[in-house]
């Protein structure tokens, strides 16, 4: 990983080196506190399509992507997808040549580029964020990736990743010589979903005829979850199976040598779905509550 990630640097420093030193300058002039993604270079064609499909992007999905460049990635969704969304980007040459394109290929009502730093950008309605920014940006944005968008929007980058936020899923392929950045054949793009948050102390009532309340206490680093339960006459025991996928999760303890299994979807400060019991006695409607954070 550490070589592919130096190769990806050496891809953006050969660009750099090839902007014109005025344009470079004018640009790191407009960065809220000189943070930059990286100077313009645009993602090839065939891994954008590769990165809507990934992030399973359709009509009725909202893409933002930041650090939008020439626009590629919001007017491929909006012209193939018929999705909306829209581009933030600090070079305004970029984002004049992008809303020219919208308007050139029938898709300006859905798709809109914007003059502005990616930390500025309200991302609160997207449900798909798509990134092709250096490794630090990346991280600098991760705060705001998890705190300000909605529990399970998608999130595709290329080549990039959120260092230890674990994607859900990554893909590399071989792509052809002519859509290679700085010539390397070779594309990965990362998908994570936003996961709800869920950390703290719950009150989970199960529904009879299992009819038992337990306090459940969750741990939670990104995605990944641990906990324990206590209630119903037993004491504490560590979750198992546990998994969070932006707002659905699911998460099992043991009891009398086999395990309820819980599966359901969380929505703030509440949870619900249904539980499959220990001992082959069914299923049941169960409910949480958040008692604490
Ligand atoms: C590697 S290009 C990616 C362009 C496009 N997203 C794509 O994939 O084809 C990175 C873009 O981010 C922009 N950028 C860098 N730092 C930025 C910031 N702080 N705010 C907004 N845009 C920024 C650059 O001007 C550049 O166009």
């Amino acid at each position: 990983m550490q070589a592919k990630y130096s190769l990806m640097r050496r891809r953006v420093v050969i660009a750099l080196g090839a902007l014109p030193l005025a344009r470079l300058a004018a640009a790191s002039e407009d960065i809220e506190d000189r943070r930059t993604g990286g100077p313009y270079v645009p993602t090839p064609q065939i891994v954008v399509d590769e990165m809507l499909r990934f992030g399973r992007v359709g009509a009725d999905d909202f893409v933002v992507d930041l650090g939008s460049g020439d626009g590629v990635i919001v007017l491929t969704a909006a012209q193939k997808l018929k999705a909306r969304g829209f581009g933030v980007d600090i070079d305004p040459e970029l984002v004049e040549q992008s809303n020219a394109a919208a308007k050139l290929r029938g898709v300006a009502d859905r798709a809109a580029f914007y003059v502005q730093d990616v930390f500025k950008a309200d991302i609160s309605k997207a449900t798909v964020v798509t990134l092709y920014l250096l490794p630090d940006m990346m991280l600098d944005l991760r705060p705001k990736i998890l705190g300000e968008l909605k529990p399970g929007t998608r999130v595709v980058s290329h080549d990039y990743h959120f260092g230890d936020w674990q994607p859900d899923d990554e893909y590399t392929w071989d792509v052809p010589e002519k859509e290679a950045v700085n010539g390397v054949p070779r594309a990965t793009v990362y998908l994570w979903l936003v996961p709800a948050r869920v950390a703290g102390r719950w009150r989970l009532n199960v529904a009879p005829p299992a009819g038992q309340t337990y306090e459940l206490t969750l741990k939670q680093s990104f995605q990944n979850l641990d906990g324990s339960v206590t209630g119903g006459g037993a004491k504490a025991v560590k979750l198992t199976q546990s998994r969070l996928q932006g707002e659905e999760i699911s998460f099992a303890f043991p009891s009398g040598g086999d395990r309820h299994l819980f599966r359901g979807r969380v929505a703030g400060g509440t949870m619900e779905g249904t539980v499959q019991l220990a001992g082959g006695k069914g299923s049941a409607r169960w409910t949480a509550t958040r008692v604490r954070a």
